[in-house]
């Protein structure tokens, strides 16, 4: 049984990870590299869980005691008698095998690592560590105390037992697990991101205008979102990191990441997360920046 998981990462997926898991009961050990980042990972939840509180999904109470689950750390420290981690930091392959490599030693040898990767092989991810066979993909959606989905990805060592402790796990989160094989970038994001990528090729080429692309979307396909919309959410450094292993790792053009996405991010307007992308939020309304 898992009552107690470290969740490595405070950032947007992170502090919903840790949301979630104290949430159902869990204790809750939230690392990051700096305090600050830390403070800031605290605060969303804090606001998220009184927002459940306002809407009477949560009691004062429960929040009161979900909040005292979680403890942030900057060491590893508090990692040794945790039962599963879950890795949520940067989307990028060396930052994670240096995180999973360092965290291997302060575990114990039964517990389990997941990553929630939204592309990275899961099976290259485990190779680091010193434990393939514990190791598989835990992808959380965005926002994580929202979303009902959580895609649980073998890698090619992930032996059965590992796989239906993640999977009870995630029906104790409420959630909806279904599992994924070990492609690039696995069920949702295969399909989602070049969908996001095509909607910036749409505005790349002047087909449209942002309020227009993410118009048609949303009532021409009924997307609850547009596109252009739903990536500043996702974040644009984060859509770009799925698309370049789509690209590298399936080797077609057809994933090609869009020059325009390329730009945006090496201007750090990166969407919600930086006050710009596709829209600037630096207002009390977004405004279409193209
Ligand atoms: N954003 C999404 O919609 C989404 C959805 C599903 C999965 N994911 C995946 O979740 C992961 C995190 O994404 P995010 O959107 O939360 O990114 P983010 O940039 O909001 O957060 C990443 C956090 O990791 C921290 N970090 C970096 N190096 C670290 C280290 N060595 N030790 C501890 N913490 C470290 C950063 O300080 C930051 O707080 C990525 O793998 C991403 O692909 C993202």
């Amino acid at each position: 049984m898992i009552n107690k998981v470290g969740v490595i990462g405070a950032g947007q997926m992170g502090n919903g990870i840790a949301h979630v898991m104290a949430v159902a009961g869990i204790d809750v050990v939230l690392k990051d590299v700096s305090n600050e980042q830390l403070e800031k990972g605290l605060k969303v939840i804090e606001t998220n869980l009184q927002r459940q509180v306002g809407r009477g999904k949560l009691t004062e109470e429960e929040m009161a005691s979900a909040l005292t689950r979680i403890n942030p750390t900057i060491t590893d420290d508090l990692m040794s008698d945790v039962d599963l981690v879950v890795e949520a930091a940067t989307e990028n392959e060396e930052i994670k095998k240096v995180i999973l490599a360092d965290i291997c030693v302060k575990l114990k040898p039964e517990t389990i690592i997941a990553t929630n990767t939204s592309s990275i092989s899961v099976t290259r991810l485990a190779a680091v560590t010193d434990r393939p066979d514990q190791f598989m993909g835990m992808h959380f959606m965005n926002p994580v105390p929202v979303m009902q989905l959580v895609e649980l990805i073998r890698g090619i060592a992930t032996n059965e037992e590992t796989f239906e402790k993640v999977k009870q796990l995630t029906t104790r989160l409420n959630k909806t697990p279904t599992p994924a094989e070990d492609f690039p970038a696995f069920i949702v994001n295969r399909i989602l991101l070049p969908m996001i990528n095509e909607a910036v090729y749409t505005l790349y080429e002047g087909v449209g205008s942002v309020r227009a692309i993410d118009t048609a979307m949303r009532l021409g396909a009924n997307h609850p979102m547009g596109p252009l919309q739903l990536a500043d959410f996702i974040g644009l450094d984060v859509c770009l990191a799925i698309m370049q292993v789509l690209y590298e790792g399936l080797a077609d053009t057809k994933y090609r990441p869009c020059p325009l996405l390329v730009k945006y991010v090496e201007a750090g307007w990166l969407g919600q997360k930086s006050g710009r992308g596709f829209y600037d939020y630096t207002g009390d309304e977004p405004v279409p920046t193209r």
